[in-house]
């Protein structure tokens, strides 16, 4: 049985989540504080120390990230929370949010002072409308004590955090979309490069990092980068919040060591519900991997998952019994892509129809054996021809299934042929 380690948790059903008192009084602020007494260089290198990559799901270093904006020029900068939450099955921002605002808060405001940022913007997922007045009153609170606005903690630093709620859409968590919507239009990818950390935000060099990232900030600067890369595995450092969700019997939200072995989250968490056989996993949410039962011996850390061709992603672990069918919850996940396609560009608009055709086809008996290869051709080349990640990994959940469950797809041509 595990036990949770937590840091990005650490505060969550201690405090009351609007009260920077209560805040306070485990600590916060003191990490701003020493920050504060740092030069911008130290601060990042600590975050090199620390090892810590984004939890937003592409698991890029922090300390890159932000050098890259400390070290570029514009009369402004800004540091964005990317609150947007979209990935169906992912819970664990709203968590942090809900219960610990001011973890992100002072997150942001010592990435703001490291990069050279005077202004924040906290784009907060539509969907949680009941966590905006939490945020503002624990925004007018922060103020109140200091915390933020000028001269914070009597020094001259300014920086103060703004709310913007969602546009409603998955690819407004894509951080170029979220940047057009903040700037009042309509959700859609930038090309890249230039990349935000140079060119973001009103044009002005921008940091976007995830919220789970964020909370992580005052813990590494209070206990010292060295102390955070011990926890988890070398390159991979600090614990991942997963979210376990489907027909597991505990569902929520923990917090564990990066590397942490899939086997062990799902058997301490009580494994599948009401004595069904477990069939797989989607990891990572729908952009993610399903995997088969055989394969759980699986440490949860970004570069083992990408080694045994999964996913981290997000942290999301779904848990699938066998009541489910795989063509089903393929098919579910392409009319899901179809729907938040933002249409801008072709492979993406068109192929994700495409796609769902063919798992019709199969599904309904009348596949051929070519549709394997048509839907690994269509796939390859949305991932390379696809402007954005919800275009380039809509059809990964397709082909995972198509490797890890292959006699459903090969069953279902059969029965057709049969017929
Ligand atoms: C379609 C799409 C949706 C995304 N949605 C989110 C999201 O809801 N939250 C998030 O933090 N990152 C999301 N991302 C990743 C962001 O573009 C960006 O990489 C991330 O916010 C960077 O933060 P990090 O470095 O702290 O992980 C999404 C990416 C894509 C392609
Ligand atoms: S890949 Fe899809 S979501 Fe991304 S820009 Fe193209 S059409 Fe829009």
């Amino acid at each position: 049985m595990l036990s949770e380690t937590r840091i990005v948790l650490r505060n969550i059903d201690k405090i009351d989540p609007v009260s920077v008192t209560d805040y306070k009084k485990r600590g916060g602020y003191q990490s701003l504080r020493k920050a504060l007494a740092m030069k911008p260089q130290d601060v990042i290198d600590q975050m090199k120390l620390s090892g810590l990559r984004g939890r937003g799901g592409a698991g890029f270093p922090v300390w890159k990230k932000w050098s890259i904006t400390a070290a570029a020029q514009g009369d402004r900068k800004y540091v964005i929370c990317n609150a947007d939450e979209g990935e169906p099955g992912t819970n664990k921002d709203r968590v942090i949010l809900s219960g610990d605002p001011n973890s992100v808060f002072e997150g942001m405001a010592i990435a703001a002072y490291a990069v050279g940022a005077d202004k924040g913007y906290l784009y907060l997922r539509r969907e949680y409308p009941y966590i905006a007045p939490i945020l503002e009153q624990a925004l007018v609170n922060a103020r109140g004590e200091g915390c933020l606005g000028s001269s914070i903690m009597g020094s001259k630093f300014i920086f103060d955090i703004e709310v913007v709620s969602g546009g409603g859409a998955y690819v407004c968590g894509e951080e170029t979309a979220l940047i057009e919507s903040i700037e009042g239009r309509r959700g859609e990818p930038r090309f890249k490069p230039p990349y935000p950390g140079v060119q973001g935000l009103y044009g002005k060099p921008t940091v976007v990092n995830n919220v789970e990232t964020l909370a992580n900030i005052p813990v590494i600067i209070e206990r010292g980068g060295k102390w955070f890369s011990e926890i988890g595995v070398p390159n991979c450092t600090g614990t991942k919040v997963f979210t376990l969700c489907g027909n597991i019997t505990q569902k929520g939200v923990f917090e564990y060591p990066m590397g942490t072995n899939l086997k062990d989250i799902y058997e301490t968490h009580g494994g599948v519900k009401d004595n069904f056989d477990l069939r797989g996993f989607m990891l990572g949410g729908q952009s993610g991997n399903l995997i088969n039962a055989g394969q759980i011996d699986l440490p949860m850390d970004i570069d083992s998952c990408q080694q045994a061709e999964s996913v981290l992603g997000t942290g999301t672990i779904m848990v699938i019994d066998d009541r489910h069918d795989i063509l089903d919850i393929v098919e579910n996940i392409m009319t899901f892509f179809i729907e938040e396609s933002c249409g801008k560009c072709t492979p993406c608009r068109e192929g994700n129809i495409r796609i769902y055709e063919i798992l019709r086809r199969i599904s309904s008996g009348q596949g051929r054996m070519e549709d394997l290869t048509l839907l690994e051709d269509l796939a390859s080349t949305m991932n390379v021809a696809c402007l954005c990640g919800l275009g380039q990994n809509s059809s990964v959940a397709v082909i995972t299934s198509l490797h890890n469950f292959p006699d459903v797809y090969l069953k279902a041509i059969e029965r057709g042929q049969r017929a």
